[in-house]
């Protein structure tokens, strides 16, 4: 797997048609959104994040390329995932502080061994769930945070061995079309 990070700013122009689902579909997003939540061990009640709409292009996004967007001032990561390196995520399950994501903040569709929409393409906010740093990516090893030494695995659940208990932070997003990803909105 190739380790190379692509840092981009972000989106694609939103043609009307899809400036108008955007519009439509946060306003859906702004009712509903408080049925999209996870409950913490302290009785917290913490939703996933939501809102401001962001266009990504993946036709130019190869396997193995960490792509990183700004999406409400936090990194976002687009990683595109092998066949092998899905089918491996089943071996970490014993070393994993939460394989099941119970605990853990993403969309209800996203709470499954990929943690993803699409099982092939990784949607995270790129900040550990300890205290904030923002961890690299190992190849097919994970992702190592260098502040405390939490790692994750390929789908941004987090092993036993750090500080971290929670997975990475999956947002709410959707596939526009085969080829574009919108962040900030469920489908
Ligand atoms: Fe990542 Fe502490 S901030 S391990």
């Amino acid at each position: 797997m190739n380790n190379g990070n692509d840092t981009a700013s972000g989106s694609g122009k939103a043609t009307s048609k899809q400036r108008r689902r955007i519009v439509l579909a946060a306003a859906a997003s702004a009712v509903a959104g408080g049925a999209a939540m996870v409950l913490r061990p302290s009785g917290v009640i913490i939703p996933y994040p939501h809102g401001s709409p962001l266009i990504v292009e993946l036709s130019d996004l190869p396997e193995g390329k960490l792509r990183t967007v700004e999406w409400q001032g936090k990194p976002v990561w687009i990683l595109r995932r092998s066949a092998k390196e899905l089918a491996a995520l089943a071996e970490q399950n014993p070393l994993l502080a939460d394989p099941d994501s119970q605990q853990s903040l993403q969309p209800p569709a996203c709470r499954n061994q990929t943690r993803s929409l699409r099982p092939e393409i990784l949607v995270a906010i790129g900040l550990c769930t300890h205290q904030g740093c923002t961890p690299a990516l190992l190849g097919r090893e994970g992702f190592l945070c260098p502040c405390h030494t939490s790692k994750y695995d390929l789908a941004g659940r987090v092993f036993k061995v750090g500080p971290a208990t929670a997975n990475l932070v999956i947002p709410a997003y959707h596939f526009a079309s085969e080829n574009q990803l919108l962040i900030g909105l469920d489908a």
